[in-house]
C-alpha cells in the first residue's frame, strides 16, 4: 500500500467537517527556483478556501465537527488581537449556528480592521483584553465559558491556536496530501519548511512524519517563542495526537523528529524584522505571492537565508508550506 493511503487510514475513521477546500495546490516558485538555481516548491494552504483560508480551517474541520457532535452551542477562544485563528473560528462557529465569544489580546481599536473586522463580520463577540500574556487571555477565557455555562449555555473552549490533538490531525491530513504529489509526480522531499507558534500544525505534521517513516526533515520557524520552549510545546502536540491515534511514540524518539529555528524571531511575536519584510517584497514581485508579516514572512525569511547559505543543495526539493495570514496586512 502507497505511504499516503497508509497514512489516511489510520485518521480516516475520525469525523470531520469539510471547511477546508481540499488538496490545496502544491506547485514549483519557478521564479525562485531559477534564482537559486534551486528545486524550490510551495504547499497554498493560504488557499484552504474557507474565510480567506490558512492553516487553521484544516484543524477547524476536526474541532468544530467534535463540537458539533458533542452539543455544544457556543465557542470560546482567545488570541492576538489580529488572530487569523479567531477569523476563521468565528465564520466557522457562524456557519454551523454557534455563537463565537473571543477574548482579544490588546485594546479595542477606534477603526476595526482586517482579522478584526472580519470577526465582527462573522458575528463574533468580542471582549479587549489589554495584555499579551497568555496565561491572562486563557484565564479570561475560561472565566466567559463559566459565565456562559450559568447562562444555560454549553460553551466548547477551544485554546489559542486550535493546536490540540484533535486539531493537530488537521496537518497530518495535510501530509498524506504532501506524501501523494510525491507519490504522483516522483518529486520527493528533503525539507518542509513552515510557520509555527502555537505548534498543532509541525505537531500534525512531524506525527504524519513519524507515523509514514517520511526520511526528510520538518523544519518550524519560531515566530513566538524561543527555541526550548517551542520544541517542549510541539513535543506536547505530537505525543496527544499518536495517543489520540492509540499509536505507541517514545518520547525521546519523537523529540529527534522536532526541528525547531528561532533565528528569525526577531524582537518577538507581531514584531516585523528587515528580513521579513524584504521576504514578504521578494514573494510578491517573483511569485506573485502574498505572505504575512507575523508569520510566513518569518518564515520565507529563514527559507531565503538558508539558501543564501547554501543550506539547500541542488540536488534537494524543498518545500515552503503558506499558512495564510495575509488579511494582516490590511492592518
Ligand atoms: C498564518 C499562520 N501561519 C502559521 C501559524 C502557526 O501555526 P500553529 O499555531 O499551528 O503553530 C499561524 C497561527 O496562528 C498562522 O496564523
Amino acid at each position: 500500500m502507497k505511504k499516503s493511503k497508509k497514512l489516511f487510514s489510520t485518521i480516516k475513521h475520525i469525523p470531520r467537517l469539510n471547511f477546508s477546500i481540499l488538496p490545496t495546490p502544491l506547485h514549483k516558485l519557478d521564479n525562485l527556483s531559477n534564482k537559486w538555481n534551486r528545486n524550490l516548491y510551495c504547499k497554498r494552504d493560504d488557499m484552504t478556501g474557507f474565510a480567506f483560508g490558512g492553516n487553521k480551517t484544516r484543524k477547524l474541520d476536526y474541532l468544530i465537527k467534535d463540537a458539533l457532535t458533542k452539543g455544544y452551542d457556543s465557542i470560546v477562544t482567545f488570541g492576538s488581537n489580529q488572530s487569523n485563528w479567531c477569523r476563521m473560528t468565528s465564520a466557522a462557529g457562524s456557519v454551523c449556528g454557534m455563537d463565537v465569544h473571543l477574548i482579544l489580546a490588546g485594546l479595542k481599536p477606534e477603526k476595526p480592521t482586517a482579522n478584526i473586522k472580519l470577526d465582527l463580520l462573522s458575528g463574533a463577540k468580542i471582549i479587549h483584553i489589554d495584555t499579551e500574556e497568555e496565561h491572562l487571555l486563557e484565564e479570561a477565557s475560561l472565566e466567559q465559558v463559566e459565565k456562559l455555562k450559568k447562562e444555560g449555555y454549553k460553551p466548547y473552549y477551544l485554546s489559542v491556536g486550535g493546536s490540540n490533538a484533535l486539531g493537530a490531525l488537521g496537518y497530518v491530513n495535510a501530509f498524506c496530501e504532501i506524501l501523494e504529489f510525491s507519490e504522483k509526480t516522483g518529486i520527493c522531499f528533503s525539507k518542509i519548511i513552515v510557520a509555527i507558534s502555537s505548534s498543532g500544525t509541525q505537531a500534525g505534521l512531524v506525527a504524519g512524519q513519524l507515523l509514514s517513516g517520511w526520511e526528510g526533515s520538518i523544519v518550524g520557524i519560531s515566530v513566538s517563542k524561543k527555541r526550548e520552549e517551542q520544541q517542549e510545546k510541539v513535543l506536547q502536540v505530537v505525543m496527544d495526537t499518536c495517543q489520540l491515534m492509540n499509536i505507541p511514540c517514545d518520547t525521546d524518539i519523537v523529540k529527534k523528529f522536532i526541528t525547531v529555528d528561532d533565528n528569525y524571531l526577531g524582537e518577538g511575536y507581531r514584531m516585523n524584522t528587515k528580513d521579513c519584510e524584504k521576504a514578504i517584497e521578494l514573494f510578491a514581485g517573483e511569485e506573485g505571492i502574498f505572505l504575512d508579516e507575523v508569520y510566513t514572512g518569518k518564515a520565507a525569511a529563514g527559507f531565503i537565508d538558508y539558501l543564501n547559505k547554501g543550506m539547500i543543495s541542488k540536488s534537494e526539493n524543498v518545500l515552503f508550506i503558506h499558512t495564510g495570514g495575509a488579511v494582516q496586512l490590511f492592518e
